[in-house]
């Protein structure tokens, strides 16, 4: 990946200065040369073609950026049902990455990468972090889960495309990041907000202060829900800025939109998505200011572009302008998931993986129950599920490994688990209640 960085002029506020600054015309215009583009080349994925075909439509009747309410939405059940490569519009040898989502219970997502896909990404994220002051100078460390994380090799490429000295620290080892962070002199980090508080736990608890014992002065923070509270607290702990980050891993990964230095929503970047905010019951739009569903195009990618995908995340339209000169839609931070998904740690979870690991077990009753909390050391799961039977001490505890085990399979993150006497769980009167968030997340 090239360092694009060096080339660049350090006072210039953009790293993109001729698309960051298009007028909302421009954008407009670029928006629907691009729609037409990737319509067209979807045609090449017999899903789309199909799906187009059903619809009784045809390129040709895409005309103005209106028309793109004429097109199904995409769920993520298709990208489940075509698993593992159906969607893509382009053959598997001109893709070089795959990401996928957790899971072994039901079929995950896959998105697929070609080689411009990822260079096209990286520049993304390069816009971004040079969008709130970073430059080829600073020192970059990422603690993101790598792998099929989007946020390890996302911020990686968007940071080296970028210029800066980076630092793929991974996920965990607080004591090691520590180190680095003082040891390299590093002076942003790439971090989900729960992290951040357990990060400064041990710094606390090792006597160093971040004020005085480091150079951090950026944090992109994102991958999860977070309350504007929470942002300040961490801006406060630290002394140290934190710009929210969206992304998700059907449009790419992070990069999809991102906060300027006003700190007024984040940009999605119009030159790549088309941004649409809908009533998740009607599946009609809403107006600017009102929340809904938002629903993403990708108008850039190559081996897997999505037509009005549904993101189930729930947000709304701030506005079209911004004091810091880039006319790209600013949306709010998330306020809710229109399904069931929980985020905890950076990981997506569904509570039916973790029924589907549950029932496995014979010994295991049907009720239980999911509790989310924010604890001193960190966010946490609790799994709480009845026994079909009373168990003898050493069994019990061997199935609360097993439990444990598998479970961290799925969902690729530790649960407690605790194996409790039946009829100890409550019994919701209806549809049961599976899933207890403690954590203020969204607000
Ligand atoms: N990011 C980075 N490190 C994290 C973390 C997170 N979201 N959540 C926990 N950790 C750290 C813990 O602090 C601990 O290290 P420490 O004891 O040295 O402080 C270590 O990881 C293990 O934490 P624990 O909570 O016991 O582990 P777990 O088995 O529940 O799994 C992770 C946690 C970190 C492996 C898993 O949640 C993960 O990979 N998260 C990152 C997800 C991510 O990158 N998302 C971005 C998507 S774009
Ligand atoms: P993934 O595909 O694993 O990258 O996960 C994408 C999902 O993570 C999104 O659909 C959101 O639900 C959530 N997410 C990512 N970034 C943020 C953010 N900044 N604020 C709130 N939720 C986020
Ligand atoms: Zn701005």
């Amino acid at each position: 990946m090239e360092n694009q960085g060096i080339k660049k002029d350090y006072s210039c506020e953009y790293f993109n200065p001729e698309v960051e600054t298009l007028s909302i015309e421009a954008i407009r215009e670029l928006q629907l040369k691009r729609l037409k583009e990737t319509v067209a080349h979807c045609m090449n994925s017999p899903f789309y073609k199909k799906r187009f075909e059903e619809a009784g439509l045809s390129v040709d009747d895409i005309k103005t950026l209106d028309d793109i309410r004429k097109i199904p939405f995409t769920t993520k059940a298709d990208l489940r049902d075509t698993y593992p490569f159906g969607i893509a519009s382009v053959p598997l040898e001109k893709c070089t990455r795959l990401h996928s989502s957790s899971g072994t219970t039901g079929n995950p997502t896959v998105i697929l990468h070609t080689d411009k896909d990822i260079d096209e990404w990286a520049n993304q994220v390069a816009r971004n972090l040079w969008m709130v002051g970073l430059r080829p100078t600073d020192i970059f460390q990422n603690s993101s889960g790598y792998g099929m994380f989007t946020g390890g090799l996302g911020f990686q490429f968007g940071a080296e495309k970028m210029g800066m000295l980076t630092v793929p620290a991974a996920a965990g080892n607080s004591l090691r990041q520590i180190k680095f962070i003082k040891d390299f002199g590093t002076t942003a980090i790439h971090a989900v907000p729960s992290y951040l508080t357990r990060l400064k736990e041990v710094m606390d608890q090792e006597g160093v202060d971040p004020r005085k014992d480091t150079k951090l002065k950026v944090f992109a923070i994102g991958a999860e829900p977070h309350s504007e509270e929470q942002r300040k607290r961490i801006e406060n702990m630290f002394g140290v800025k934190a710009y929210n980050s969206f992304g998700m891993s059907e449009m790419c990964g992070p990069g999809v939109g991102f906060e300027c230095k006003e700190q007024q929503g984040l940009h999605f970047w119009e030159d790549y998505y088309i941004v649409e905010i809908v009533d998740p019951e009607t599946l009609e739009p809403v107006p600017d200011g009102e929340i809904g569903e938002l629903v993403l195009t990708s108008i850039r990618r190559e081996a897997m572009p999505l037509l009005r995908y549904r993101t189930r995340d729930l947000t709304r339209v701030l506005g079209h302008t911004c004091a810091c000169g880039r006319n790209h839609v600013r949306i709010d931070r998330m306020k809710g998931r229109s399904d069931d998904m929980m985020v905890l740690k950076g990981v997506n979870i569904f509570p039916i993986q973790i029924e589907k690991i549950l029932m496995q077990y014979p010994e295991l009753a049907s009720n239980y129950l999911i509790t989310l909390t924010t604890d001193a050391d960190n966010d946490n799961m609790t799994v709480e599920v009845e026994l079909a039977e009373p168990l003898a001490e050493e069994n019990h505890q061997k199935l609360l490994k097993a439990v444990t085990r598998a479970l961290k399979d799925e969902i690729l993150l530790t649960p407690i688990v605790k194996l409790v006497q039946k009829g100890t769980l409550p019994v919701s009167e209806g549809k049961a209640v599976r899933v207890v968030d403690k954590r203020t997340v969204y607000n």
